[in-house]
């Protein structure tokens, strides 16, 4: 049986997140530029997002620029952004024929004018559509976005605003870019990978995580499936007994 059909479509994760990690290596395997492993990540994300909205995940949410990235080479960072560009204008169609609704978070203002025009402008196209969100992670670190969180909050207390004693989960959670997106249930980190690299630190406090050693341009939705199967086995206990759990 494949790993589709495996899927208990009433236990899906909302959202899921990946961490598309591995272009840069899977070029070099091939004796190519590093650009040619990016672009060649492109048709993973078609996959990933036709196949999570296939089965119904609501949210997927992909980290395809980090803060920390801009510190790459001149060239791969001017090359990303141009693939950024090329791709939203060109796959605004996989978006639109999937009923997908685009969403960023991070730093948007970071980002270079006609990059932010052009991911703006495919973020109204799709506006309407409501299938699933995908939702770039761009210019994104998590401990920016946490400090501009506090920052916010505490402009607010200063002018009284708000009261200490509002500051609760939800309405930290309220201040991040993430605001209205719930957390997400699975993370996904390709290229073999151990690690979070500043990504959704708060918003993954129960999330399960998954690795896999698949490099991102290897990603077809069949190992998006293989990674749902693997989490509708566990079972998810937050703090409590395995015990009150099946008991539930
Ligand atoms: C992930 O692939 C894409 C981005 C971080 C933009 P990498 O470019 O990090 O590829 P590796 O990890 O060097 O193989
Ligand atoms: C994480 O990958 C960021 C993205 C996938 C966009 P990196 O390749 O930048 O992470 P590190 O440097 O290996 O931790
Ligand atoms: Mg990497």
């Amino acid at each position: 049986m494949n790993f589709k059909d495996q899927i208990d479509k009433s236990r899906l994760p909302e959202h899921v997140a990946i961490i598309m990690d591995g272009n840069g290596r899977w070029a070099k395997q091939r004796g190519r530029l590093r650009t040619f492993g990016h672009s060649s990540g492109v048709k993973s994300v078609r996959e990933t997002a036709e196949g999570a909205a296939e089965i119904g995940v609501k949210y997927l949410t992909l980290y395809a620029f980090s803060t920390e990235n801009w510190k790459r080479p001149r060239s791969e960072v001017n090359a990303l952004m141009t693939l950024l560009v090329k791709t939203l204008n060109k796959e605004i169609k996989t978006l639109h024929d999937n009923n997908i609704r685009l969403l960023a978070i991070g730093d948007l203002k970071s980002l270079p004018d006609n990059t932010y025009k052009e991911l703006q402008y495919a973020i109204r196209e799709t506006a309407h559509h409501n299938k699933m969100a995908m939702v770039l992670a761009l210019s994104y670190s998590s401990r920016w976005e946490i400090v501009n969180a506090a920052k916010i909050i505490a402009e607010k207390v200063q002018k009284g605003e708000l009261s200490p004693d509002d500051i609760n989960n939800d309405l930290f959670s309220s201040y991040l870019t993430t605001a209205n997106i719930p957390d997400p249930e699975l993370l996904i980190r390709t290229s073999g990978e151990y690690r979070i690299s500043n990504f959704l630190l708060w918003q993954i406090a129960y999330a399960e995580f998954y690795f896999t050693p698949k490099l991102w341009p290897d990603f077809r939705r069949e190992d998006l499936f293989e990674a749902i199967v693997d989490f509708q086995k566990r079972e998810r206990r937050f703090g409590k007994t395995s015990e009150q759990i099946v008991s539930k």
